[in-house]
């Protein structure tokens, strides 16, 4: 039994053109999800439309690990640039994940206000990874990235960089240069990390691939779904490359 390749996508925009690209397609659905099975160059592929955010995706990857052993785990999908020089269009390929949403407050007394700035990244307990200890980075497996980063893209710029995630869309433009500055964040998203945190605790390789969709550094930047379209395109050029050229097999 050849072990399929999953394929995540949070949203509609962002999983229905995987889902039609399946030949002999199937649906299969476990709980709230719905695993659509199929064929893509003779090789199984099974695509999940995760539903936005981390606890989803991580569920969906959880649940995903378990019925079908998969080769690796793909999640892709629209984001927002951290890097003032990414525009919407341009690709980032996860070669570093990090959470946005784990954070140590230092103490203020009351009446003393708030300031995200001083607040200090916490690493995430991945036992498989770091028993008694805290994993802050994970990473995309670097052959599936060194596959997406030789997979022609005409529509933009691609760039190999950092990743963030977090249940929250930050528009604020101190945020994102803090993030940007601190982190090395290029782009963030609501699920790449957690989807990374499941798949390191299994074993199984993953890759997350994102477009950027919007951009508050450049007005007029404004979030697009089309973009979610360009994305799956270009997810499905790299897992045909992958299936091609027999990649982790
Ligand atoms: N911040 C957070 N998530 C974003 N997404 C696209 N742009 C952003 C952004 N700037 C993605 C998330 C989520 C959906 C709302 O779109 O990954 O799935």
């Amino acid at each position: 039994m050849k072990k399929p390749i999953v394929i995540l996508g949070p949203m509609e925009s962002e999983s229905a053109l995987l889902i039609q690209s399946l030949g002999q397609r199937q649906a299969r659905a476990v709980g709230s999800f719905t695993f659509h099975e199929g064929m893509i160059g003779g090789y199984p592929v099974v695509v999940c439309r995760t539903y936005i955010g981390v606890v989803n995706s991580a569920a969906a990857a959880a649940l995903a690990i378990q019925r079908y052993a998969p080769l690796c785990v793909i999640i892709q999908g629209t984001s927002g640039a951290h890097d003032p020089a990414l525009h919407q269009g341009d690709l980032v390929l996860g070669d570093h994940l990090v959470h946005l949403g784990r954070f140590f407050t230092p103490h203020r007394d009351r009446g003393e206000g708030t300031d995200a700035f001083a607040w200090e990244p916490q690493g995430s307990e991945i036992v498989a990874v770091n028993a008694g200890g805290f994993t802050e980075v994970l990473h995309s497996d670097r052959r599936i990235i060194d596959i997406a980063a030789r997979t022609p893209y005409p529509r933009g710029r691609v760039k190999r960089g950092t990743i963030g995630a977090a249940d929250i869309w930050n528009r604020e433009l101190d945020m994102i240069a803090h993030l940007h500055r601190t982190l090395g964040t290029d782009c963030e998203e609501m699920e790449g990390f957690g989807v990374a945190q499941v798949c390191a605790g299994f074993g199984v390789p993953m890759a997350d691939i994102r477009i950027i969709s919007n951009s508050e550094w450049h007005e007029q930047e404004e979030f697009n779904e089309k973009y979610g379209a360009d994305c799956q395109m270009f997810v499905l050029e790299v897992v045909k490359r992958l299936i091609a050229e027999q990649t982790l097999m």
